[in-house]
């Protein structure tokens, strides 16, 4: 099992001394530590924005706006409806660090409510060890081993998450989605793995302002029905292993006999700079927390990700086969974040983003 517990010790010693790299380099604080790779894979690599829009093509195809803001990251073949096609040979440039993903994943914003009802859209920032990435987040996917997971296929899409969901499901150390508040700058918090621990991470907002951010995690099912690139609903053709959710790199469980086929782990991590929100003046007077996903939540249970498939040929499959770690991937051509950010899609919804607001993009008050 990989764990990113011992690895992000290395992150203060390192911030100063990488800070002029842009590529594998700065992954070398976390590879010295390639004691923990074992037999298996684990890519990690940042993706930037590629446009922040009102459109959401797996639950709303062609509805222009969609119902909620996101972020979305990855290769320019996004639209409002994205076909069933090879996205690979759609898309022309990726936002993402490895020039053969050219796939498109994309979560909710954040929106920081002020006490006079205004609200303000939570800058996204780059990563730990993504150094230059413009805002975006932060993608993982991970094998056990050689021909032990079957990369994902053209025109495959699945979300995860319920948008709707305003209650945890009480997951413990197996929760699927997870916040941590850093207790100080520059990552300052950063202990151990994601979504393991429920004395760093919860499945809700941070009750408190974070000194460093808040960071959020979405992990994806590890189980494939080995048919359908898509379900009604976009999560019923993949599922947990017999035995529930796993934690974010344990991809050993068990696949039930309805979904045979294991899939690599894709795990997102995405980065909010709370803090130009942490003036207790202006949290609500009633104690509670001020932030807001797009949809309306304002507790932080219905975070969910959006996924669709767009590698080059076989390259994820190749990636996760041959034990490829964290950037360090030689059958995968890296992009200087300054020509992956070069990559963009044309904004099509016509609306204010970035200004103080009277109500969430598309209606709405996080009272939902
Ligand atoms: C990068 O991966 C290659 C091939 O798997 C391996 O031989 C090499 O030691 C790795 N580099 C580092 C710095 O871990
Ligand atoms: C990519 O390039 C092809 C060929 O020049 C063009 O037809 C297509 O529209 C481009 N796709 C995008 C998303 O820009
Ligand atoms: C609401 O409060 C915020 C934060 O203090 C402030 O920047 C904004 O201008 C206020 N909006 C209105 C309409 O008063
Ligand atoms: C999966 O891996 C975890 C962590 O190494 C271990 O605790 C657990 O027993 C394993 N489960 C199975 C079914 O192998």
């Amino acid at each position: 099992m990989f764990t990113t517990a011992g690895i992000l010790g290395f992150v203060v010693f390192a911030g100063g001394v990488f800070a002029q790299k842009t590529g594998v380099e700065l992954d070398e604080p976390m590879l010295r530590g390639g004691g923990m790779r074992g037999q298996g894979a684990m890519l990690r690599f940042g993706c930037s924005q590629v446009v922040v829009e009102r459109l959401d093509p797996l639950v709303n195809p062609g509805l222009n706006p969609s119902t909620h803001m996101h972020q979305i990251v990855g290769g320019n073949a996004f639209t409002p409806s994205m076909p069933y096609s090879d996205i690979a040979q759609l898309a022309n440039c990726t936002t993402c660090h490895f020039k053969q993903d050219l796939s498109n994943y994309w979560t909710a914003n954040l929106y920081f409510k002020a006490r006079n009802g205004s609200y303000k859209r939570v800058p996204q920032i780059a990563n730990q060890f993504n150094d230059y990435d413009n805002a975006g987040l932060t993608v993982y996917y991970t094998s056990p081993g050689k021909g032990l997971t079957t990369a994902f296929k053209p025109g495959f899409r699945m979300l995860t998450g319920d948008a709707t969901r305003r209650t945890s499901e009480n997951l413990g150390r197996k929760m699927q989605q997870c916040y941590r508040c850093y207790t100080a700058p520059d990552f300052g918090g950063a202990l151990s793995s994601p979504c393991m621990d429920p004395k760093y991470d919860t499945d809700h907002f941070p009750t408190q302002p974070c000194a460093g951010g808040i960071r959020s995690n979405i992990i994806f099912p590890l189980c494939w029905d080995g048919k359908n690139l898509d379900s009604p609903n976009h999560r019923d053709h993949v599922a947990h292993p017999v035995g529930g959710p796993t934690s974010f790199s344990v991809v050993n469980g068990t696949c039930p006999s309805s979904h045979p086929i294991k899939i690599p782990q894709v795990m997102l991590e995405v980065m909010w700079d709370t803090t130009p929100f942490n003036d207790p003046a202006d949290w609500p007077e009633d104690g509670s927390q001020p932030f807001v996903l797009s949809t309306g939540d304002a507790t932080g249970f219905g975070q969910h990700g959006d996924y669709v498939f767009g590698w080059e040929g076989d390259s994820l499959q190749q990636s996760m086969d041959n034990r490829c770690y964290l950037r360090n991937c030689t059958l995968l051509t890296e992009l200087a974040p300054k020509v992956k950010n070069e990559c963009q899609v044309p904004v099509t919804v016509d609306e204010d983003i970035e200004g103080w607001m009277t109500e969430l993009p598309g209606g709405g008050n996080g009272d939902k």
